[in-house]
């Protein structure tokens, strides 16, 4: 028998590096700096603008994808666009920032004995030799703004119409216009700000999907799996947490030598990524939220990423019956299922109408916590089903 074809078919999608050529759930953002800045530069004039938003709310992939972008599409006011990237987290000062900015212009100078505005008058040669619209993306810019940059209001101040234009995008996850300086906060008033919202639930779904596609073999991951990814990274509204659940799971998914991406892929992948339930956590439980959970790990074990509160119930029922332990009633099983919630441990989700809600869990992997929760349970007894 030949052995199952690969799952990451093209894994370098999975880089943090990587820019995907669209951007889901973004085109009302990207579409407007896009003609934000077409306008300007149409013109010959600068436009600054200042993107903020939470970790992995795609920050960098919308000023990247932007600079492509601008970049392809040719002259403007007939000059080319050019647009340097410098992430300023590991270069903290004008001086750093504006070596990098020198080799954008392609312009070289030693690293010591020159002043910011000698740097500058040396940056302005190099535009003129060349002249260009230059649009600087300044990804992690808080580090530099915290330090009373005067780099900030330097570029967005000069003004080479005939040389062309110099635009500023400052990048952070917080707003920096506390920072700035009175005259750099004019440079990025209201209509030079843009915000972007924490992705929900669905729109990481779509997300995971759009990477799926560029990194995946098709077929190997069912929507529903990419929907039980999402819930995972949610709360934090974080892609790049769930790109890289996706990424843990196919890996986890080809080692075991599987077809697809399995609902127990994930919890594997999630396990490896964060701090999960400890056993002390375990031990907190009570007898009847530590059967409910196991009867929901060995149902998920042979169902997908979630399953039916009914059957849930049921599987509950037997699991009761084969331990020789009472029946619990359905207030309490319910009762039960809703303190696992609070605790995050298991996620509900109402079904549609006149179907019982989902449930879903992640913590661990059901096969781990099945042999965990019949430690706790009655041993090898619960074992047989
Ligand atoms: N709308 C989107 N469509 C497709 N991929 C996206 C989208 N938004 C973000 N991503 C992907 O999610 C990951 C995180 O995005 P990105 O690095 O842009 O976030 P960020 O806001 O810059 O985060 P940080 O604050 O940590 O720098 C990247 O792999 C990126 O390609
Ligand atoms: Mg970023």
């Amino acid at each position: 028998m030949s052995p199952p074809a690969r799952i990451l078919v093209k894994e370098e999608t999975f880089d943090p590096s990587y820019v995907p050529p669209r951007l889901v759930h973004r085109d009302a953002e990207l579409g407007l700096l896009s003609r934000r800045f077409r306008e300007g530069l149409s013109k010959g004039l600068p436009f600054h603008c200042l993107v903020t938003g939470g970790v992995g709310s795609g920050k960098t992939a919308l000023v990247r994808r932007l600079g492509a972008d601008l970049e392809r599409a040719g002259r403007l006011h007939d000059l080319p666009v050019r647009v340097p990237y410098i992430n300023c987290w590991r270069r903290a000062s004008d001086r750093t920032v504006m070596l990098d900015l020198l080799r954008s212009v392609k312009v070289s100078l030693p690293d010591r004995g020159y002043s910011l505005s000698e740097m500058l008058d040396v940056f302005e040669q190099g535009i003129r030799r060349a002249p260009q619209h230059l649009v600087i993306l300044l990804d992690e810019a808080a580090a530099l703004v915290k330090q009373e940059t005067k780099l900030v209001y330097l570029l967005s101040r000069s003004r080479e119409v005939e040389l062309g234009s110099i635009s500023l995008v400052l990048v952070a996850s917080e707003d920096l216009f506390p920072y700035l300086d009175p005259p750099s906060r004019s440079s990025f008033g209201v209509t030079h700000r843009l915000s972007l919202a924490p992705y929900d639930r669905a729109a990481l779904t779509d997300i995971l999907e759009e990477r799926a596609r560029l990194a995946l073999r098709p077929g190997s991951v069912e929507r529903e799996i990419l929907d039980q990814i999402a819930r995972v990274a949610a709360p934090t509204g974080d892609a790049r947490f769930a790109i890289e659940i996706l990424a843990g799971a196919a890996h986890a998914a080809e080692d075991d030598g599987a077809e697809s991406i399995l609902a127990e892929h994930v919890r594997r992948a999630k396990g490896s990524l964060l701090p999960t339930m400890s056993e002390a956590h375990l031990e907190g439980l009570s007898v009847n939220q530590l059967g409910v959970l196991l009867a929901l790990a060995r149902s998920l074990k042979r169902r997908g990423a979630a399953v039916p509160s009914q059957k849930l119930r049921a599987a509950h029922a037997a699991l009761v019956e084969e331990l020789g332990a009472p029946p619990m009633s359905r207030t309490t099983f319910w009762r039960t299922l809703k303190e696992l919630e609070r605790d995050g441990l298991v996620s509900l989700d109402p079904g549609a109408t006149g179907e019982s809600s989902q449930v879903g869990m992640d913590e661990l992997p059901a096969s781990l916590l099945t042999t965990l929760l019949e430690e706790r349970t009655g041993g090898p007894r619960a074992r047989k089903a």
